[in-house]
């Protein structure tokens, strides 16, 4: 993929990197292509849920692809960003943007990414965060599945250095275009298979995902292929839900 050319600004403290930067893509000032932030007061994740990213401790980071603009495939460009990071701090991934781990108590999230077009004049232009726990010792009980690089025993790199590791794998991604793109270098970290989520509001599990890049699930129907699925947090242990 093309790395985004521009000025990544850094900020000690933000509401959320997300919407800064869209602020700044909707103005359509292309000057500033990223914000990396050490504290998140008011961090987004998928489904609007919040996202805690402890003063230092995680790596919250912002970037707006203007070469993908009007991209056909939103949803592939979030995964090929997660799947750089996954390569850059040697992490798995479970469809379809989140960074995890293998620790003694079963597969725990560590990151994830949230893809968003926005709107800058006559384009819609992606916007990609990458939220990844790197030193976080502490979370709150709600997240019971929530991890760190530091606590699953890996070193961690400062959130600096994970900005220049992700960079730097993001230009060995493939652009794309196509599932099939990037299905291999993913194949190779995904842990998808297993992972439960609603559908229809029952919780089902995954088998996969398709040629297009959809969450195949088993239902009692049969396997159904959907573009978006929101995980399901249940008691089964092993269920990530950061
Ligand atoms: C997820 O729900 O798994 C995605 C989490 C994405 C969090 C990142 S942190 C940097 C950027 N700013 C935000 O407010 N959210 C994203």
């Amino acid at each position: 993929m093309i790395i985004p050319q521009g000025k990544i600004l850094h900020v000690p403290e933000i509401g959320s990197t997300q919407d800064e930067l869209a602020r700044w893509v909707r103005s359509g000032n292309r000057s500033i292509v990223g914000i990396r932030a050490d504290y998140q007061t008011a961090g987004r994740g998928r489904f609007g849920r919040s996202w805690l990213s402890p003063p230092g401790e995680a790596l919250a980071l912002s970037l707006a692809l203007y070469s993908y603009a009007n991209w056909k495939q939103p949803q592939l460009l979030g995964m090929s960003v997660a799947l750089a990071a996954a390569r850059a701090l040697d992490l798995l991934l479970q469809w379809p943007n989140d960074l995890v781990l293998e620790t003694p108590d079963g597969i725990r999230k560590a990151g994830g990414v949230l893809a968003e077009m926005v709107p800058s004049g006559k384009d819609r232009v992606p916007l990609i965060g990458i939220g990844i726990n790197l030193t976080v010792r502490r979370f709150p009980p709600e997240l019971p599945s929530a991890t760190s690089l530091a606590l699953a025993g890996r070193d961690a790199p400062t959130p600096e250095r994970a900005e220049k590791l992700i960079l730097s794998a993001l230009s060995e991604v493939p652009d794309p275009t196509t599932w099939s793109d990037l299905s291999g270098l993913w194949g190779a970290r995904d842990r998808t298979p297993g992972k439960r989520y609603l559908y229809y509001n029952t919780p089902r599990e995954a088998i996969g995902i398709d040629d297009e890049g959809q969450l195949l699930l088993s239902t009692e129907d049969g396997v159904v292929s959907v573009p978006s699925a929101e995980a399901w947090y249940g008691e089964r242990s092993g269920t990530p839900d950061a």
